[in-house]
């Protein structure tokens, strides 16, 4: 097109013809323009300094005289319509960019508002921690040892014989294979031995952790639960310690009224052994005494098998479970329900229990 409009002093009229065809072209362009970035192209080749329209207003200066108006009319009234056709099209498209950022960025202030649910701590861990700090209160330590555990340290160290019937897979889970002797602790009495060996003395641990037993699961059994244990080694400590210290827990967990009662029984680990039993004041049905846990004097063969001279040093432990804890202290009936998982067990609980 720019061949029939030579850019020099060109004493002839501006061919109409190639001009209107040059305004069709941009108008044809500018409805085909589906967005302003795409008008923007548009109008830069259609009205830019290079382009045909300009190209051909440059023309008009150097025209013959007679030819001027004509020529300024011709080229006034192209470059309006191609100027209408931008500004039309410039508002459509503005007004579907807006409606569109309308729809794309509507908020629903009425939609319930995305709140994530608060968990509850579980109650085991809850009544674990309320325990451990019980004794972290008395000056004692927190000690922890591996779930799975080595034979020797779950039984032979707490002077098990190597026939005694606990060790039996009837009871015990054992891992596989058999010569690595290793097993689910069964109790968290290997912690008093792993304490022992790794502590100096005096010692004085809590030991709270998860155990395992081949029991069904039903009301009052589940093959993996929870105890505690308490060790402390020291000179010249006696059943009446242990007494004190387990008479002071179940004050600080049951109430100034509770109390206990230690019955004779046996336990390899300890002699003399004693059933630890406490009266609990807040008890469903009334005050009464509910069996515990084990504790005793810590047996002389393991102290020895821990290092440790029943000459110079003697020492007391025990030993509860925290999901019959739970069951006494809180009223559970099941202890299916401390396993199950539904956070709406745990909440009634509230953050501390
Ligand atoms: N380990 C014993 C049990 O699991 C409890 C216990 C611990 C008894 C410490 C005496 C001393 O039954």
């Amino acid at each position: 097109m720019t061949d029939t409009l030579p850019g020099a002093a060109i004493p002839n009229p501006l061919d109409e013809a190639a001009i209107t065809a040059a305004v069709e072209d941009a108008i044809a362009a500018i409805s085909a323009a589906s967005s302003l970035e795409e008008l923007k192209a548009v109008r830069l080749t259609h009205t830019g300094e290079k382009s045909p329209l300009s190209l051909a207003n440059r023309v008009i200066g150097g025209l013959a005289k007679e030819h001027k108006a004509a020529a300024g009319k011709l080229m006034g009234s192209s470059r309006g319509r191609v100027n209408k056709a931008l500004a039309a099209r410039t508002e459509v498209l503005e007004a579907e960019n807006d409606a569109r950022i309308l729809v794309e960025e509507t908020v629903d202030v009425t939609s319930a508002p995305r709140r994530r649910r608060a968990g509850a701590r579980h109650p085991l861990s809850t009544l674990q921690d309320r325990v451990s700090d019980i004794f972290v209160g008395m000056g004692w330590e927190i000690a922890e040892g591996p779930e799975v555990e080595s034979e020797w340290f779950n039984f032979d160290a707490l002077n098990f014989k190597p026939d005694h019937p606990a060790r039996e897979m009837q009871d015990t889970f054992f891992v596989e294979p058999p010569e690595a002797h290793l097993l689910m602790r069964t109790h968290t009495s290997p912690v008093q031995v792993r304490s022992m060996l790794e502590r100096e003395v005096p010692i004085y641990v809590l030991c709270p952790g998860k155990v395992f037993r081949t029991d069904e699961l039903d009301a009052t059994h589940t093959p993996v639960f929870h105890q505690f244990e308490g060790l402390a080694i020291d000179k010249n400590l006696s059943m009446a310690d242990l007494r004190g210290t387990l008479e002071h827990f179940a004050r600080q967990m049951f109430g100034d009224e509770a109390s206990i009662r230690l019955r004779p029984n046996y336990f390899p680990f300890t002699e003399p052994s004693a059933e630890l039993d406490i009266w609990h004041p807040g008890a469903k049905g009334g005050p009464r005494w509910i069996e515990w846990g084990g504790c005793g004097m810590v047996n002389p063969n393991v102290l020895r098998a821990a290092g440790i001279d029943p000459d110079i040093y003697s020492g007391f432990a025990f030993g509860m479970g925290i999901e019959r804890t739970l069951m006494f202290r809180n009223e559970v009936g099941d202890m299916r329900d401390m396993i199950e998982g539904d956070v709406r067990f745990s909440e009634h609980f509230g953050m501390e229990i």
